[in-house]
Order: structure tokens, then sequence, then C-alpha cells
């Protein structure tokens, strides 16, 4: 697979999900969170659509474009969606914030209609969620388009 750019041909274990394979290979942006699918720290996109990848498994990705929240950052400087959520400090222990990051990145025109829906697959245990909305709501005002 294509990993933010660089081929990876190491090939998983059998059973290996894509998050796990992700963190072997050095991308340790891609956060271990709840493992069953439910919070969303873990969150990539393959092939430009958003997945958890601790469901996902890795031999799926095979062929594929793989990005991590390192990969939006480009020639040293941050994505706009990284922009701002660190200029509206969108976080508080950051462990959700990759997995944010991702989601909100690969937003829809159709999903910035309904953003509690389109973010139902990304919790904060930290429940910071007024400072990430802050954050989320500048993205969808400023950047155009918001995908990464
Ligand atoms: Fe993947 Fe929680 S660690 S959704
Ligand atoms: Fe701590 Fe969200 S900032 S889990």
């Amino acid at each position: 697979m294509r990993i933010n750019g660089s081929e990876h041909d190491r090939p998983p274990r059998p059973g290996q999900c894509l998050r796990t394979y992700l963190r072997e290979e050095g991308a340790y942006g891609v956060k271990k969170g709840c493992d069953t699918g439910d919070c969303g720290a873990c969150t990539v996109h393959v092939d430009g659509k958003p997945v958890h990848s601790c469901v996902y498994p890795a031999f799926r990705a095979a062929d594929r474009e793989i990005t991590t929240v390192e990969g939006l950052a480009a020639d040293g400087e941050l994505h706009p969606v990284q922009r701002r959520f660190l200029d509206a400090q969108g976080f508080q222990c950051g462990f959700c914030t990759a997995g944010l990051i991702m989601t909100t990145a690969a937003l829809t025109d159709d999903q910035l209609t309904d953003l509690p829906r389109a973010f139902k697959g990304n919790l904060c245990r930290c429940t910071g969620y007024r400072a990430i909305a802050d954050a989320v709501a500048g993205v969808v005002n400023v950047a155009e388009p918001v995908a990464g």
C-alpha cells in the first residue's frame, strides 16, 4: 500500500487490522482507542475516505492510498484543518485529535449541512466538544475545499 506517499510492501500478519499495521510502519498519529470501531481515534483516509482503521483489515488496503494525520501536512506546512484545530485549541489531552482532524479533512459538501451526524463516529473522552466545534466551524468557514 501507499502510506502518506511512500510505498510499503511488508505483508500484514493474518488478521491484522490497518491501525496496527500503520503504527508498525511508524505512523504513530494513528491512535489505539476502543478497538471496536466506536471512538474514531484511529481514523485514517483510504483512497480519500475516512475509515476506522481498527476494524479495517490491513489486507484490504493493498494497492490503496492511505493518509494518516502525519501525511496531511505537506512540505512542512500544516494542512488548513490542522491549523484550525491549533488556532482554536480544539483539544485537551489530544488523544482524539488526530481522528477528528482526519474526519474533518474528508468532509463532503453534504456532510457540512449536518455536522453532528458527520462526527458521530468520533468521541472525545475529555468532552471538549465546544473547542472542537469552534475548530470545525472555522474550517467550514475559511477552507474551501477542506478535503486533504
Ligand atoms: Fe478505532 Fe476506537 S480505536 S474506533
Ligand atoms: Fe482528550 Fe479528546 S481531547 S480525548
